[in-house]
């Protein structure tokens, strides 16, 4: 398997997805790039260090186009290590080693090291150049596609940032297939969100498929993140800053990350993400967009896929407080997406703390319910 999409920026090829099923054509990659005879650091966490690094790091060293050399960094992992000051350590290193603006930057990880190498890579000399290696389901089909990166400041998600477009994506299939369920579930929860805001079909398909998808069949899981980072391709090519329709890739985001916030650690992002999608179809629905059972299909096929539909012990005053302030709303205004029907989704800037609170109270687990 060897599959390939181009993302073009104004009609002009900018970088490769690459689809594969081990890592072994990556340094054939980078001398294709022009990276032969330059310095290397792949950037990676305490968790993915066990799993691949050593793999990577021998696949480069071996290369037949040697590389200067290839150095590799670890930084704790999780989200609390998604800090200025963990990236001051990075550039330190970077600097002592001697990395100067024509070496390359190498994330291998999730999203949190896509995120944070990205960063890196755009502030360090001004700038150098950086490849993803996404080894989860989220940073494969969501964070290591379209150029955002950044860290998290005092607990607000993603608060400094930049965009910077890496210079190849390199996605190994075959990491999906030891993924944790948790983490493989989260992923899916942005799988299932570029459906919903923009492809029927693809929605249904994803319904249909359930069984291969969770049962990680590697032909299915292949077509889905094919069509799924597609969405995105299209999306981004046409408005890689969100001006505007990027926006549509924050639904189930307003609320979604007010409740990560608010739960901070106990949920996954991609969790959150389902739960601020159900939210998004309640609001819809309650406003005529949508009919009742589409909410409740929306709602209800995110549990064979291994996501929540309701959390315990919301303080609902609390998330909508938070998220009025999140980075995304227009001043007093909490941006939301919403649907007009599944697969057609639009940016609304009057959504009130009523209806907020009313989405949230249908999230809220109850004993009762
Ligand atoms: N994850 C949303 C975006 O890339 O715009």
């Amino acid at each position: 398997m060897s599959e390939c999409i181009t993302v073009h920026l104004k009609s002009k090829p900018i970088y490769d997805i690459l689809f594969e099923n081990n890592f072994n054509a990556l340094p054939g990659k980078l001398s294709e790039l022009g990276f032969s005879g330059r310095r290397v650091c792949i950037v990676t966490d305490s968790n993915v260090e066990k799993l691949y690094l050593e793999e990577v790091k021998g696949l480069l060293e071996a290369a037949d186009d040697a590389f200067l050399c290839v150095k590799s960094y670890v930084i704790p992992a999780g989200e609390e290590h998604k800090t200025l000051d963990e990236i001051r350590k990075l550039y330190v290193y970077l600097i002592e080693e001697h990395f100067d603006r024509h070496d390359l930057l190498i994330a291998l990880g999730g999203g949190v090291i896509g995120d944070m190498t990205g960063f890196a890579a755009a502030t360090f000399l001004r700038g150098i150049d950086f490849v993803q290696v996404p080894t989860t389901l989220l940073a494969q089909t969501d964070s290591s596609i379209g150029g955002k990166t950044g860290v998290d400041l005092d607990g607000y998600k993603n608060m400094i940032g930049a965009f910077k477009m890496p210079i190849l994506v390199y996605s190994n299939l075959s990491t999906l297939k030891t993924l944790d369920g948790r983490q493989f579930a989260a992923g899916f929860a942005e799988i299932m969100k570029h459906g919903l805001l923009k492809d029927e079909e693809f929605y249904m398909w994803l319904v249909e498929h359930n069984y291969e998808i969770t049962d990680r069949d590697l032909d299915t899981l292949t077509e889905m993140l094919l069509r799924s980072c597609d969405i995105k391709r299209v999306i981004v090519e046409k408005d890689p800053t969100e001006k505007g329709d990027r926006a549509l890739l924050n639904l189930g985001h307003t609320l979604g990350h007010a409740i990560e916030k608010y739960k901070m650690p106990e949920l996954l992002h991609g969790e959150c993400v389902a739960l601020g999608c159900i939210a998004a179809a309640f609001i819809s629905w309650k406003r005529d967009l949508i009919s009742m059972e589409d909410f409740y299909e929306i709602r209800d096929m995110f549990v064979p896929f291994g996501l929540p539909i309701s959390a315990d012990e919301l303080d609902i005053d609390r998330i909508i407080e938070i998220a009025h302030s999140d980075k995304k709303n227009d001043g007093n205004f909490v941006r939301f997406i919403l649907l007009k029907k599944i697969g057609k989704a639009f940016i609304e800037s009057d959504i009130t703390d009523d209806e907020m609170r009313a989405a949230l109270e249908e999230l809220n687990f109850n004993e009762d319910d």
